[in-house]
């Protein structure tokens, strides 16, 4: 009676699969009206002997459904733990996704590609500051107050320094030449990259807009380095091996002598294209630096050259991409960047290839 009541109890444990049937389990054993408990209370009808005997019985048994109770709800509780941390599982592991919703801005993408063609040349990348004092952005660029470049510049002007010091949102990227002559010795070899600003808004101008400016600086430079480093970039850039690179004489106060510098094209059928085709598109500004910008830096004129040049970001993004209109670039239309933007991990290269 005793050891079948057993078994039944035993299996009944076995058989559950959820704490609360469990508890079902034991309350209808051990409870107030569970049957062990049940034939507890019968222990007093019998005689002593019997009694004895029963009753340590039955004590056994109560020990023996506690003890499968209680093991049969650790098994329960490591299931259901091991089931959570299925449903949970993370793998950190995962490498992150090409495919992506952000694009980088044909900007961004095309400074990353101009440093990495500069930087196989062996330049390294400067900065400054957008606000800028009057003295790097004209006066130490050989262009004192009163010069007409001043006037051409359509220069934003800003309240003095607290220092007297005349203020200027820069209007292009060739104050950086000063600062980095002012802060390091000769040789010299940086590309300086970043925002400019001039007050013109109309198809081919806005306020805000990008250069990248080159220096070099030693005691060996001469005009057929500045040729070769630009024409190698031109090529380079707009990936066309025979792409013609012209100098035409032109003037820049801090340079002497000064160039413009055009590239092949074809206007043909309203349609632009880059290559050997007998038309000319001006990309860029370039020279020799001036002795008197030398000499303004405190580098000697009579034992330093070098060469500098200065292009529109925007324009030759343009260009390389076909991106029709300057003003797209700076009204952060979603739709316009997941066109012309580029996908995050394709981070230009010489080897790898300069846009994917
Ligand atoms: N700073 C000139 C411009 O903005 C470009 C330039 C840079 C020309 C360096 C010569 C040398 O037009």
């Amino acid at each position: 009676m005793v050891d079948s009541l057993k078994a039944e109890i035993l299996g009944a444990i076995g058989a559950t699969t959820d704490p609360a049937a469990l508890e079902e389990v034991r309350v209808a054993a051990l409870g107030k009206k569970g049957r062990v408990t049940a034939l507890m209370k019968d222990l007093g009808g019998l005689d002593p002997e019997a009694r004895k005997a029963r009753g340590a019985a039955l004590n056994v048994l109560k020990d023996e459904i506690a003890a499968a109770l209680n093991q049969r709800k650790a098994e329960l509780q490591g299931a259901a733990l091991a089931a959570r941390l299925e449903s949970e599982r993370l793998d950190v592991t995962l490498p992150a996704r090409p495919e992506t919703e952000g694009r980088i801005h044909p900007i961004t993408q095309t400074i990353d590609e101009i440093t990495a063609i500069f930087a196989d040349m062996g330049f390294t990348v400067a900065e400054g500051p957008d606000v800028e004092g009057d003295f790097y952005n004209f006066t130490a660029l050989n262009i004192p107050p009163e010069h007409p470049a001043r006037q051409m510049h359509d220069t934003f002007y800003l309240p003095d320094a607290p220092d007297g010091a005349k203020r200027v949102l820069r209007t292009h990227t060739s104050p950086v030449q000063i600062r980095t002559m002012l802060a390091n010795k000769p040789p010299i070899r940086i590309i300086a990259p970043g925002r400019t600003y001039r007050s013109d808004y109309d198809m081919t101008h806005t306020p805000m807009f990008h250069q990248v400016e080159a220096l070099v600086i030693d005691e060996a430079t001469h005009m057929g380095h500045l040729k070769g480093a630009i024409i190698e970039f031109c090529r380079a850039f707009f990936d066309v091996d025979d792409l013609p690179v012209r100098f035409r004489p032109s003037f820049f106060p801090f340079t002497e002598p000064s160039a413009e510098v055009d590239i092949g094209c074809s206007r043909k059928g309203g349609e632009l294209k880059l290559g050997n085709y007998g038309d000319w598109l001006e990309i860029m500004g370039c020279g020799m630096v001036h002795p008197k910008v030398l000499a303004n830096c405190g580098i000697d004129p009579a034992k330093y050259q070098g060469y500098a040049f200065g292009m529109g970001i925007e324009r030759i993004a343009m260009l390389k991409y076909g991106i029709p209109d300057l003003r797209t670039f700076f009204e952060a239309d979603l739709r316009w960047l997941k066109h012309y933007g580029f996908l995050p991990l394709d981070m230009p290269s010489l080897a790898q290839g300069l846009a994917r």
